[in-house]
């Protein structure tokens, strides 16, 4: 009654189901996988050339298996019919409205997909979450299932939560750290967890795939996250402490990292971090423990949200206080936008909250990004002055550039908000960009960019970093 899986299906052909999803074809020639989608221009874009999302070494793995195995369709409920296995990847993002506004995650999508699956799959499947839920989804999504799925067919819920990370999605999925896959502790949960370990062990080392029970899996997923989180503003609050004394948060951080206790990564000090998990996996444990009547829990994960949101407004207000306290109508090169580098995804990126801090104190921004089109700059900040935007919304005093010298000519200010390694590159001629803009004219590196402070001041820069205090 459990099959083995010859035919997947993922619905959600977004940042997560997308990429996930085209790897494991590529990886399996002889299984079938369809991504499935209700949003018919990201289905229309993962069947051209111009594919919905970024991700260095993607394209290459698309082109070889789409049409192959691999396939891309808004035939929703045709995929689920077919399907032995299917991964559930739909958006879960934070409620706006309702019981636990702000800090929920809004499981209707999770709970429409799991309506369409219960209605059309006849012989029953596997079904798989992938993204990330609030722990115990799965109990939700069986009492749908029972009440509305014919007798027939079996069902059995697994949790497989994802762990790439935007940038190094596709080198996460080919070599991934874990792959957890979590099942209720039965006979049938476990032949269906090792049905979905067979299909990782095809590529993935064995040691690699780790079993357990689905609430710990679901868990796991929100637990990662937090401690990442949390390591990012514990860096930051350090780097503020720099800042007023004359430490540098590079240097504290590189003697951290030698302790190996405490670990190299995630230990750089910046502007905050940004990107579609972090804030709603903190705001859904954090719901997840008041809902446990555990407040003194919910308050300890809260105020590494609260560390952020403040380091993102204090490195604005640094900005503008340097710059001899106003703002009002100089102009600003905002260098990088999306929330991190290799990615063109700004869902959450701190310098939607910069820009919008910088805008709100009358500057007029300059803004470049390799990778983040105009408009997607637009939605998140409202459109450009002058253009010709339809909806109604309040114009704002930006221009988007098409290359990082161009964005600086003629401002007083340039500020790096994302570590994209064009920036960093020995090509890039300080000198000439020096002369193209006003003065005195400042950097603000709020990603640890400039190497070399010294060399920039000799031009004349004058030179912030984050976390470096003088
Ligand atoms: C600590 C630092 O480790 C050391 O580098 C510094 O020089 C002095 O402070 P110490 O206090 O001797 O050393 O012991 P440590 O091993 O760090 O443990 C401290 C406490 O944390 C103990 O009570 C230990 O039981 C507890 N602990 C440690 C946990 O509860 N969980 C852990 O995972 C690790
Ligand atoms: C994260 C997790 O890393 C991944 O495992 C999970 O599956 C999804 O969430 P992602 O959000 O794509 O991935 O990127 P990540 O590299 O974790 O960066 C998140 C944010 O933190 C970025 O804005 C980044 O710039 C910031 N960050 C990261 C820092 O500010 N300092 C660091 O040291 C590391
Ligand atoms: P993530 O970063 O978690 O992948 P995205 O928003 O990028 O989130 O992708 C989620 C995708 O799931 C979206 O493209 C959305 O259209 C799709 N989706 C949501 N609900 C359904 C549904 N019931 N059936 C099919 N696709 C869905």
């Amino acid at each position: 009654e459990i099959r083995s899986v010859k035919n997947i299906c993922c619905i959600g052909a977004g940042y997560v189901g997308g990429p996930t999803c085209a790897v494991l074809a590529w990886k399996c020639p002889d299984i079938k996988v369809t991504i499935t989608d209700i949003a018919e221009d990201r289905i229309r874009a993962w069947n051209s050339d111009e594919l919905p999302i970024f991700e260095p070494g993607l394209d290459d793995i698309v082109k070889e298996a789409r049409g192959r195995n691999l396939f891309f369709t808004t035939d929703v409920d045709g995929s689920i019919e077919a399907a032995d296995l299917i991964f559930v990847s739909v958006n879960t993002p934070t409620k706006v409205a309702g019981i636990g506004a702000g800090l929920a995650a809004d499981l209707c999508y999770i709970e429409a997909a799991t309506r369409r699956i219960a209605t059309v799959s006849k012989r029953g499947a596997i079904i798989v979450e992938k993204s990330t839920v609030p722990c115990r989804t799965a109990e939700s999504m069986n009492q749908i299932l029972s009440a509305l799925s014919p007798s027939n067919a079996t069902f059995e819920i697994l949790s497989n939560p994802e762990f790439l990370a935007e940038g190094t999605a596709v080198e996460d999925l080919l070599d991934p750290a874990r792959v957890l896959i979590g099942s209720m502790p039965t006979t049938r949960g476990r032949l269906a967890q090792q049905r979905l370990a067979e299909v990782y062990s095809r590529w993935v080392r064995p040691e690699a795939i780790v079993t357990m029970g689905l609430w710990s899996s679901e868990l796991s997923k929100l637990a990662a996250n937090a401690l990442l989180a949390q390591r990012v503003s514990s860096i930051n609050a350090i780097a503020a402490i720099c800042e007023r004394t004359e430490a540098n948060v590079h240097e504290v951080s590189s003697a951290c990292r030698l302790d190996l206790r405490i670990g190299s990564k995630f230990l750089e000090a910046g502007i905050g971090f940004g990107g579609s998990c972090f804030q709603k996996d903190l705001q859904n444990l954090v719901y997840l423990s008041l809902s446990l009547g555990l407040p003194e829990v919910a308050e300890y994960w809260k105020q590494v949200l609260v560390m952020n949101a403040w380091t993102k407004q204090r490195f604005a207000r640094n900005i503008v206080q340097k710059m001899f306290s106003t703002i009002t109508a100089k102009h600003i090169a905002i260098l990088g936008f999306a929330f991190k580098a290799d990615t063109g995804d700004t869902r959450e990126a701190p310098a939607i909250d910069v820009c919008r801090d910088l805008l709100e104190d009358g500057a007029l921004l300059h803004i470049y990004d390799p990778k983040v089109s105009s408009s997607a700059i637009n939605r998140a900040l409202g459109p450009a002055k002058g253009s010709n935007v339809s909806f109604q919304s309040e114009q704002r005093a930006y221009t988007v550039e098409a290359s990082m010298q161009q964005a600086c000519v003629g401002a007083s200010a340039l500020v790096f908000l994302t570590k994209w390694a064009e920036f960093e590159s020995h090509a890039v001629d300080w000198k000439a960009i020096y002369a193209s803009m006003s003065k005195p004219a400042w950097i603000f590196d709020g990603r640890n960019i400039v190497k070399d402070p010294t060399a920039l001041k000799k031009l004349g820069f004058i030179v912030y970093q984050s976390g470096v205090g003088y």
